[in-house]
């Protein structure tokens, strides 16, 4: 079954987006009206809880492989001064409304939050407390590099109201870590949770990877265990996506060291085993959940979402994004902010915001997205359904299912009627299937990591 899946699977191949939105942000429209997003700010409905990132494009050090957008830097002044701005961004934003909005859900990205200092991060905190009303049951999340996470931080975490941390462990094997640049050892990741967990900061996920340099399938396997036996809530196993023509210092890696396709679907396929033994529910394409985490039960009751940080269990319909590259998304459309930090600076300092791109999505787009949220998010879909709850006339999507006979043939998705399933075991798939609903993609650019 595992091979003939396999075949299956390297047979299509290919750079599809891991769909975050749908249209995706590479299709945003290059010139937006910063007018359009104010007007969308100014429609949010005052009582709806909205969710917030913020993005912090500040690294000490680059780890290779690093796809984000992120700038190594070793003075912490270049993060004090940025903190300006990002407090500033907020006040351009808030003084769109005239009440405080209510916020469920934040999230701070990057990059790396935790470089951030301790009286950093309070700042930053209380300024936004002062602009919006936090909920007392607000989940506030941080992605955490255990490299630099110390106890003050932590602390500083705690009394702040952060809920859950993401930590990005990658990869136990000090040569895996030697090849990405990212030398991390285990103690560092073990202190970090126990630090957090002393300070009653217990919703903890790690970020894996595997197709890195050196990765082997049984190194994998170590590292996955390694993962487990620290029992975070959440694990993400994502595939590393290897684009040198996007991000320069991938060329530091020794592409003769990248596991081949078939081997990334084998580490994949290995760790997946583990996790799921250990008693970790798999969810969607990279997710391993704890049955009792909350994104397990909004799983289970149907409530589950993508959003750009990946699956979530906020169902705020308004996020709002700041930072440079951060992405926002209102009821009427979404806009990203200027991916460059001068420009961004720039903008800020002019009272503007500094929205680069947006795109308001049409009915067609809206109906797709619908059918997209559904495949990445439970693997399956049924475009009846979704047809009804969408006012765009009997699409018979003739052309998106004859994209998918070959599939069928292969083993990889089952159609019945108006149903489309995904097989649960070749969740790499589900790309494909997306991708065959997504109108804008076009073969000849090469935004995307392969599906394997
Ligand atoms: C912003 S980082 C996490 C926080 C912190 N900067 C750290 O690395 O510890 C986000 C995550 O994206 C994932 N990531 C980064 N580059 C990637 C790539 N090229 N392919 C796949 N995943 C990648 C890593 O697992 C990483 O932990
Ligand atoms: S993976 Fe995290 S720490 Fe490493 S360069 Fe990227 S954002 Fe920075």
């Amino acid at each position: 079954m595992n091979s003939s899946r396999n075949a299956a699977l390297l047979k299509h191949n290919q750079p599809v987006p891991r769909y975050t939105s749908y249209p995706t942000a590479p299709n945003f429209e290059k010139v937006f009206a910063e007018d359009t997003v104010s007007g969308w700010m100014r429609d949010i409905t005052p009582d709806e809880p909205v969710s917030l990132y913020f993005h912090v494009p500040f690294c000490k050090k680059m780890c290779w492989y690093c796809g984000c957008n992120t700038k190594a830097t070793a003075q912490y002044a270049a993060v004090e001064d940025y903190l300006v701005y990002l407090r500033k961004e907020v006040d351009l934003v808030t003084q769109k409304h005239q009440g405080r909005l209510n916020v469920a859900h934040i999230h701070f990205g990057g990059g790396s939050p935790s470089y951030i200092r301790p009286d950093g991060f309070d700042a930053l905190m209380d300024h936004i407390r002062a602009r919006f009303n936090l909920l007392s049951d607000a989940e506030v999340a941080i992605e955490l590099d255990p490299r630099e996470t110390s106890e003050a931080k932590v602390a500083a975490y705690a009394k702040a109201g952060v809920t859950r941390a993401s930590l990005g462990v990658q990869d136990f094997n000090r040569t895996v870590q030697q090849a990405i640049n990212r030398v991390q050892p285990l103690h560092l990741v073990y202190e970090a949770v126990e630090t957090l967990r002393q300070y009653g900061i217990d919703a903890i996920s790690f970020d894996l990877l595997y197709g890195l340099p050196n990765q082997t399938v049984e190194n994998v396997k170590q590292s996955v265990s390694l993962a487990a036996a620290l029992n975070p809530d959440r694990i993400a196993l994502f595939g590393y996506a290897h684009v040198p023509w996007m991000k320069k210092h991938m060329r530091l890696i020794d592409e003769e060291s990248l596991p081949g396709a078939l081997l990334r679907l084998e580490q994949f396929e290995a760790a997946r085993q583990i996790l799921c033994e250990k008693g970790y529910q798999e969810i969607g394409l990279d997710h391993f959940v704890r049955p009792d985490d909350q994104m397990a039960i909004a799983h289970i009751a149907g409530r589950l979402q993508r959003n750009f940080q990946g699956y979530t269990t906020d169902g705020a319909s308004t996020l709002i994004g700041f930072g440079p590259s951060a992405i926002s998304s209102y009821a009427d459309g979404y806009s990203q902010n200027t991916p460059d930090l001068r420009s961004y600076t720039k903008r800020i300092l002019e009272n503007k915001l500094p929205v680069a791109r947006g795109l308001a999505p049409t009915a067609d787009d809206r109906l797709r997205r619908g059918i997209i949220s559904s495949l990445m998010c439970y693997g399956a879909v049924d475009l009846s359904d979704i047809v009804a709850e969408y006012d765009c006339g009997q699409p018979d999507f003739a052309i998106e299912l004859g994209k998918l006979k070959e599939l069928e043939q292969d083993g990889l998705v089952l159609v019945d009627g108006s149903r489309i399933t995904v097989n649960k075991n070749a969740p790499q798939a589900c790309r494909l299937v997306a991708a065959a609903f997504d109108t804008y993609l076009t073969p000849k650019k090469q935004q995307h990591a392969q599906i394997a």
